[in-house]
């Protein structure tokens, strides 16, 4: 492991108050975005989609580094420069989502693990010879009734911890993802109570498995009320429990986190980030590493019409702004 470069790429991912946009979602999770809009859902569509939003005049100003996915890191533009080099030419840095996605948990209904570390090491060195610099691995735990139990936090805290090393082993900066899901009619306080029990197992497993804490990233969710609970906690409430919960939780070793978006409007992911950021001294650097909080903007006004790419790529890049200006505590929206 060549310790000081994943500690520079660390840091560079978490620098000038930039952040991330996830743009990774999966074949299948794109399909369904492009159905809800109307766009054709083809190969050539999805490169055309992927290619507006690294190509987007000034995205570099605030964001530091993208998450592919597996078939948009093969992709190129239409001249032929793969997209790896014209995200290193615009100054960000390639990134890949490594997971293979979270299926049922056996014995456990309700509940899901993560799959994807068999042959890993193998994929990691290819993704590295590809261009990435760093990778993400989610890892989803529901709120319900009965869960999430102990056994779907432990192993899903297990898988996160051994992607993570062998992240590091290749000189990939892991960005850890346990993201407690907003669906569900829970209170703000279940949220707080399931994040931060999932975040102290994420720990303990990074820990026990030797991950470097100074060459990571985490990326949790937000402390928030359940996407249907009838009584929604307002934006002072949801920075106060999330930065509480992070507090308890997060070693001060860790360089960053980059929050997900998991359903938030863009407006509501910014006010909560900016709220976040009103002068209380934190022991990381707090960012975004938002995936549909920073495209569904883009999405809507692109509509899959080459006419509307201009457009979809201020809508992008004036998203991102809002949220560069939020880890400064000076988000105004318009
Ligand atoms: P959202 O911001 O849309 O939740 O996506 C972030 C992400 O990377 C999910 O894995």
């Amino acid at each position: 492991m060549n310790t000081q470069a994943l500690l520079d790429i660390t840091h560079a991912l978490v620098a000038d108050d930039k952040g991330l946009l996830a743009m990774d979602e999966s074949s299948s999770t794109c399909r369904k975005r492009f159905v809800e809009q109307g766009i054709d859902d083809t190969e050539p569509m999805r490169r055309a989609y992927r290619e507006l939003l690294i190509t987007a005049p000034r995205l570099g100003d605030s964001v530091s580094g993208l998450i592919l996915f597996d078939e948009t890191i093969h992709q190129a533009k239409q001249d032929g420069t793969p997209f790896v080099e014209l995200i290193r030419q615009a100054g960000m840095i390639p990134g890949i989502k490594v997971d293979l996605g979270a299926k049922p948990l056996a014995g456990h209904p309700g509940e899901t693990i993560t799959e994807g570390l068999d042959g890993l090491r193998e994929r990691l060195e290819g993704y590295y010879t590809l261009g990435a610099r760093f990778a993400k691995w989610r890892g989803v735990i529901h709120i319900g009734h009965n869960t999430p139990s102990d056994t779907a936090i432990a192993v899903n805290a297990h898988a996160l911890a051994r992607y993570a090393a062998l992240c590091q082993e290749t000189g990939l900066v892991p960005i850890v993802e346990p993201e407690v899901l907003m669906d569900g009619d829970h209170s703000l306080a279940r949220c707080a109570e399931v994040t931060e029990r999932t975040l102290h197992a994420v720990f303990a497993e990074l820990t026990a498995q030797g991950v470097l804490l100074e060459g990571m990233l985490l990326k949790p969710n937000m402390v928030t009320s359940g996407a249907d609970s009838s009584e929604q906690a307002g934006v002072e409430a949801v920075a106060e429990a999330t930065l509480a919960a992070l507090l308890r939780c997060v070693p001060a070793a860790v360089p960053g986190i980059a929050f997900l978006s998991g359903g938030q409007t863009p407006e509501l992911a910014s006010a909560h980030l900016n709220a976040m950021h009103q002068g209380r001294p934190l022991p990381w650097a707090l960012t975004f590493s938002y995936g549909r909080a920073l495209q569904q903007p883009a999405l809507t006004a692109w509509n899959g019409e080459p006419a509307n790419v201009e457009a979809a790529q201020q809508a992008l890049s004036q998203r991102a702004a809002y949220n560069r200006a939020a880890c400064q505590g000076t988000y105004r929206e318009g």
